[in-house]
């Protein structure tokens, strides 16, 4: 008999797990909580919001699961893993203390200068005086302002001046525009540099990597305008060679696998620590105890191995005895998002031009949902598509080809993913 698994989200990374799933002669069902149309068509999906603990212990005992894969922030720490297990159900994610390393970037950053992990200079603070005390002590500094806890991506505000900063101090701290999330501060220095996201999956001791990925966080052609959760990705980065991911995975990675054991928190899960590659190397800019969204979108489909075989094997602290394979294909995935993302937008337009698209062409679904009209628009970020081939030129040709085939009113997109 073959498994019933569960899955917490609703955007395009639960689309590309659940369809790496269902290509498992490993499973029986998937059931998605809360899901969008996309997963629809792949499982289950059922009523439950990801922050409703109760909620999900229950759905997960009447639809008898029997296995979680963690995608998402939100459920970890508040104890989802920890609740599943309880009830016998084998997990793989991590813990409510290890999912710490995000629900609190203030803990996370001391964890990390307790154990020379390389990450910007950084202060933590809970009142909003000695915040500004210490913004207005370093006024030539380049800063990012940071809520600690969970924001839904949104709480890192990039600071180029004094008055910038204090203007986002303002934002986390006075306004609360994210609320408890704010409590908290972390100002960080302003590391000069280039991004790129790293994934591994993690079984408590042994992380195997993920091929590297860039993600494309600001809204706009030539990286200006807002930061968002993610609006392009592709993988393999063309600047990571061999060297600097064997830096990445000797400085950071396993650093953080053996501090968290040391502290009686081993982390299994999906770790995808943000790298900024500086003139010293790379270093920390914040750690995810999760999937990245629009990451997976480009990662799924170059995986060649059975995801639940791997994803189980980590479950059970038997990461080192499955093989992990990648495709050599070079995957380039553009988010289509609802015009006026991330700031405000309308939801429910008519989606078309699905039927349009090659057939080789994956389009994972980020905010659709069906209604008497059919596909229609339900979120900031819509759709991913994403397009492979042998070289990174021809697979961003065949994603632009393909999103140009898809319509919805006042859709954007940025033209310029994959290109530098
Ligand atoms: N793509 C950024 C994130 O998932 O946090």
């Amino acid at each position: 008999m073959g498994s019933r698994v569960l899955l917490v989200g609703m955007g395009g990374r639960e689309h590309a797990v659940a369809w790496k799933l269902r290509q498992s002669p490993l499973i029986d069902e998937i059931f998605i909580a809360p899901g969008n149309a996309g997963t629809s068509l792949l499982g289950t999906n059922l009523p439950v919001q990801p922050k409703d603990i109760e909620g999900l212990v229950q759905t997960a005992r009447e639809h008898r699961i029997d296995f979680y894969l963690a995608t998402m922030d939100d459920p970890q720490p508040l104890g989802l893993v920890d609740r599943l297990q309880a009830e016998g159900i084998l997990c793989y994610g991590p813990s409510q203390a290890a999912a710490r390393l995000e629900s609190s970037k203030a803990w996370a950053k001391q964890f990390m200068v307790d154990r020379h992990i390389p990450t910007a200079i950084a202060e933590s603070f809970t009142t909003y005086s000695d915040a500004r005390k210490y913004v207005e002590s370093i006024p030539e500094q380049k800063l990012w302002v940071k809520a600690s806890g969970l924001a839904a991506g949104k709480g890192a505000i990039g600071c180029n001046d004094l008055a910038e900063a204090l203007n986002a101090l303002d934002i986390v701290m006075v306004r609360r525009d994210f609320g408890s999330a704010g409590d908290t501060v972390v100002i960080e220095q302003d590391m000069p540099g280039w991004e790129t996201s790293t994934h591994a999956f993690c079984d408590g001791k042994t992380a195997r990597l993920m091929p590297p990925s860039t993600d494309y966080k600001r809204a706009q052609d030539g990286d200006i305008g807002l930061n968002t959760g993610g609006v392009g990705a592709y993988s393999p980065s063309r600047r990571v060679d061999d060297a600097l991911t064997e830096r990445i995975m000797r400085e950071i990675v396993e650093p953080i696998m053996q501090g968290m054991r040391d502290i009686g928190a081993p982390y299994n899960g999906t770790l995808y620590p943000g790298i900024m590659v500086t003139a010293d190397g790379p270093k920390v800019v914040e750690v995810n105890a999760r999937l990245g969204d629009p990451e997976t979108q480009v990662l799924m489909p170059r995986l060649q191995s059975d995801l639940f075989e791997v994803c189980k094997a980590a479950a059970e602290g038997r990461l080192d005895e499955v093989e992990v394979r990648w495709s050599d294909d070079v995957a380039v995935g553009v988010v289509m998002a609802s015009g006026g993302y991330p700031a405000t937008y309308k939801l429910a337009y008519r989606i078309d031009g699905l039927d349009d698209v090659d057939p080789d062409v994956l389009v994972f679904h980020n905010g659709t949902k069906d209604d008497a009209r059919g596909l229609v628009t339900n979120g900031g970020r819509v759709l991913t598509v994403v397009a492979l081939a042998p070289t990174l030129e021809a697979a961003r040709k065949k994603a632009y080809d393909n999103v140009g085939r898809i319509t919805f009113a006042d859709a954007q997109y940025r033209r310029d993913i994959a290109l530098r």
